[in-house]
């Protein structure tokens, strides 16, 4: 059973599969087909809708995701909006009003979700008015493909979007809906995992029983990857055990040492503490996926999957990162360098599971740089990744760490790299010896985003940008410059 609101009014749906979208029970047994389907996998932003979901202070807080990779049994306790419960009888929303007025949509297939990307935005903005800067807009739609108007009448009625008399949406009159909603998402977090194929555990002893029990279910929290595998490969998803209400997996909790994340909580969720104390982790973050993505995806499932392209662990491994591991067996750790063992192979033991990351806190001499190389600046996979973490003692350099996406089976730092800066002054012939160290290291494959030899010289070419920056005064140049 699902049980949730869809634009102000409360559904129950009992016989969605374990694989159903929210895209699928919209356009399906719910007959709502304003939403459209591009890719069906979370890169073009036409199917996006709005989730809300209660937050601290018992309000709803709208957040945008892709319908298209979002398992409809997540939608149990929250409030789903969709393009067609924005207006008020006749009177358009403000963005749909300057949507029009800009003549910001041409094909109408994208529109629907730039429109419920902006509608999460102006939600957003009624909370907390914030100034409308690029970095901003970009950010909001950067999920949203539009190829035919163009992007500029869509910023447009962004940045017009608030002149607009504030007309609500008729749901957001019913005073009850957030406790309502509040409600069932209770009822949601006390039932006891279902007997059918989508299992919703809310304790770790539950979900370790469930594991028991079902050896051969998948683990799903964000669902951005998994579930490309239904849409993108059509293979079918007929048993999931969700893990997003277990608690334990959604905590962040604070250290003398550094901070335990847990494995579901989301990147949106995490961002502030990424910004406050991790800059360069946090500006990837600007280039890691979409917001739709990043509302959903979880840090867990970013090293859990163990793509060697995924974003994350190049950075983890930089800082040092240790995992939590659960299981059969009991609680163990391990850095997060021994997690990765082969192509999407893990040291987790059957039965086990990704409990939390441990972020250890940055010393202030600690140096960390970022840089992803990919195709386009925003909603796009690595080529090349590349995170380097270390201290000048002495105009020496110390506690090297060189970890690379994108350049082996898995996510790896290079040892013979490391070991040539290592103790050494950052001078053009240590680096030369680093750069070659790095070539020897690695034999990364060819493939559409990038031949061998293109990322064997962007990855030397990055360990050259760092010498460049250890030895220049001047800030910085980098391509958010050009971008704007
Ligand atoms: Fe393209 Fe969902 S249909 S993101
Ligand atoms: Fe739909 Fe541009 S208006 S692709």
């Amino acid at each position: 059973m699902i049980d949730f609101y869809l634009n102000g009014r409360r559904q129950q749906c009992a016989d969605a599969s374990a694989d159903t979208s929210v895209l699928e029970l919209l356009r399906g047994a719910l007959g709502r087909t304003g939403t459209k389907e591009g890719c069906a996998s979370g890169d073009c932003g036409a199917c996006t809708v709005a989730i809300g979901e209660p937050d601290a202070s018992g309000e709803l807080a709208y957040r945008s995701a892709n319908a298209c990779i979002v398992p409809a049994h997540q939608l149990d306790g929250c409030h789903l909006v969709t393009v067609e419960g924005l207006a008020r009888g006749d009177a358009l929303h403000p963005v749909q009003a300057a949507m029009v007025d800009c003549h910001a949509s041409q094909c109408g297939f994208c529109t629907p979700g730039i429109v419920m990307s902006l509608f999460t935005l102006h939600q957003a903005q009624r909370r907390v008015p914030t100034p409308l800067t690029p970095a901003r807009l970009e950010a909001a739609l950067g999920g949203n493909l539009c190829r035919c108007t163009g992007y500029r009448p869509i910023r447009d009625a962004a940045l017009r979007m608030s002149e607009y008399p504030d007309t609500q949406p008729s749901w957001a009159d019913d005073p009850a809906l957030a406790a309502n909603v509040a409600a069932l998402a209770h009822d949601a977090s006390q039932r006891s995992p279902a007997p059918g194929h989508y299992a919703v555990p809310t304790t770790l002893d539950a979900l370790r029983e469930l594991r028991r029990q079902r050896p051969h279910a998948r683990l799903v929290a964000g669902a951005t990857d998994l579930w490309l595998e239904a849409t993108q490969q059509l293979k079918p998803l007929t048993e999931l055990i969700d893990l997003r209400r277990v608690a334990e997996l959604q905590r962040i909790e604070e250290t003398a040492e550094g901070w335990w994340v847990g494995a579901a909580v989301t990147y949106s969720r995490l961002e502030p503490l990424l910004a406050e104390h991790f800059s360069a982790f946090a500006h990837l973050m600007q280039r890691f996926a979409s917001l739709q993505i990043r509302n959903r995806a979880t840090l867990g499932g970013n090293i859990a999957n163990a793509s060697p392209i995924g974003d994350t662990p190049p950075v983890l491994l930089a800082l040092g990162a240790r995992l939590a591991i659960d299981g059969p067996a009991g609680p163990r750790e391990l850095p997060v360098g021994d997690f990765f063992l082969d192509y999407k192979r893990t040291a987790l033991n059957d039965g086990e599971f990704l409990r939390a990351i441990f972020l250890p806190r940055r010393s202030q001499l600690q140096h960390l740089k970022v840089w992803k190389i990919a195709k386009r600046r925003e909603d796009d996979i690595s080529t090349v990744l590349a995170a380097f973490a270390w201290r000048l003692e002495d105009g020496m350099l110390r506690d090297v760490h060189l970890a690379f996406g994108g350049m082996a089976a898995i996510p790896r730092r290079c040892a013979p790299a490391e070991a040539a800066l290592e103790g050494q002054a950052p001078t053009p012939s240590v680096f030369a010896d680093a750069k070659a160290a790095l070539r020897d290291d690695f034999q990364p494959l060819s493939d559409v985003r990038g031949s061998s030899e293109y990322r064997l010289t962007v990855a030397a070419n990055l360990l050259e940008r760092l010498r460049l920056g250890l030895e220049s005064t001047t800030a910085e140049v980098s391509l958010d410059a050009y971008a704007h």
